[in-house]
């Protein structure tokens, strides 16, 4: 915290971006956290709502079935977002960008519902989004949105947990609001979060071990060995399955996360897509002091050269992605280098 953010706890979400964003962003965000508390609202309802899980009957553009709450969020937020000075607008949910505003000077890209297969569980679920200029004047089409994520305007996402949360950064700094279940506002809550170093925690889903490469493996192998491996140090395991509540941890708690690529077909470039998943994490993990990369180098240096291109995603705090980095720049944990710790790997029968 700096001098004068004691005073800032508790304000409206609106009052606090009028004070530090500029005014398009003001009108992107707003409008976002609008739409974000009817989705809360519909969330909370759970069953009451319907069976928020069922198979709405059409698949996503990466083939995956689409519950109702995926195509409720995708139509709310298309909805939502008129108005408010947005070009256009990508969503996970549809194959093209949908025009909006045709003098809007910003993009909007977003996944409105991450975590799709935890809805039925009542786990927490969430909405990821990124805000990049849009082109000086026409439509603004597919090719418009193919810009790096060091180009956002913004970044965030809607945490709905036991608390729904506002997070967000526009380039100085990743703050929170809460939503105030008493009057439905979102109010700040935490200002400049920094990831903490130090954590002994990891996120991976350790079901795809037999799929990872080699790196990876290393990785894994010798986190699990906690105290009587090479990193003398015992670690422990979160996977959530809903990449915007690990970000939340990694914020809160520090740690690591990885979707690495891995062997299975359709996992040659990971899982995660780069624009509305991997970019807007990783503008706010950076903003926070931590690290995202693609196992190569960081992702807001990934030029998509499509849409819904995915990306390999790491993230977490610096220096626990450091050194993975350096596990697949082959300096550390390199998979022979004793017999334990062999080419196959632990787990590899
Ligand atoms: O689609 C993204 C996502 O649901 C993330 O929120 C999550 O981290 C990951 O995929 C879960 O993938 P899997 O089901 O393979 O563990």
């Amino acid at each position: 915290m700096t001098s004068g953010d004691g005073d800032e706890i508790g304000l409206d979400l609106g009052v606090y971006l009028r004070n530090h964003a500029d005014a398009a962003l003001v009108e992107a965000l707003g409008a976002i956290g609008r739409t974000a508390t009817h989705l809360s609202h519909h969330i909370r309802r759970g069953a009451l709502a319907g069976n928020l899980a069922a198979e709405a009957g059409a698949a996503n553009p990466d083939g995956e079935a689409q519950k109702a709450l995926d195509v409720f969020a995708d139509t709310l937020f298309h909805e939502g977002m008129r108005g408010c000075g947005v070009r256009a607008i990508v969503s996970e949910e549809r194959t093209l960008p949908t025009p909006l505003d045709e003098g809007g000077g910003l993009l909007v890209a977003l996944d409105p519902l991450d975590g799709s297969s935890n809805i039925d569980a009542n786990i927490s679920i969430g909405t990821i989004f990124s805000l990049l200029d849009a082109p000086p004047s026409g439509a603004a089409g597919a090719d418009a949105f193919l810009q790096t994520g060091r180009r956002q305007r913004a970044a965030g996402f809607v945490l709905y947990g036991p608390q729904t949360s506002f997070v967000f950064s526009t380039g100085d700094g990743v703050h929170a609001a809460t939503l105030d279940p008493d009057d439905n506002s979102f109010r700040m809550s935490r200002l400049r979060l920094t990831i903490p170093q130090g954590s002994a925690e990891f996120a991976i889903n350790a079901s795809n071990y037999r799929h990872w490469r080699a790196p990876v493996r290393a990785y894994f192998d010798d986190c699990i060995q906690g105290e009587d491996g090479p990193r003398s140090k015992n670690f422990n395991m979160r996977w959530i399955g809903s990449m915007v509540a690990d970000i939340y941890r990694v914020l809160m708690r520090g740690g690591i996360y990885l979707y690495p690529a891995d062997e299975r077909p359709a996992y040659a470039r990971g899982r995660l897509h780069v624009l509305y998943e991997a970019s807007p994490a990783a503008m706010l993990i950076e903003q926070a002091g931590g690290a995202a990369i693609d196992g190569v180098g960081p992702i807001l240096d990934l030029l998509p050269h499509d849409i819904h291109a995915r990306t390999p995603l790491i993230f977490g705090s610096s220096d626990k992605v450091a050194r993975i980095g350096r596990y697949f720049a082959g300096s550390e944990g390199a998979a022979d280098r004793a017999p334990l710790f062999g080419k196959r790997g632990l787990l590899r029968r």
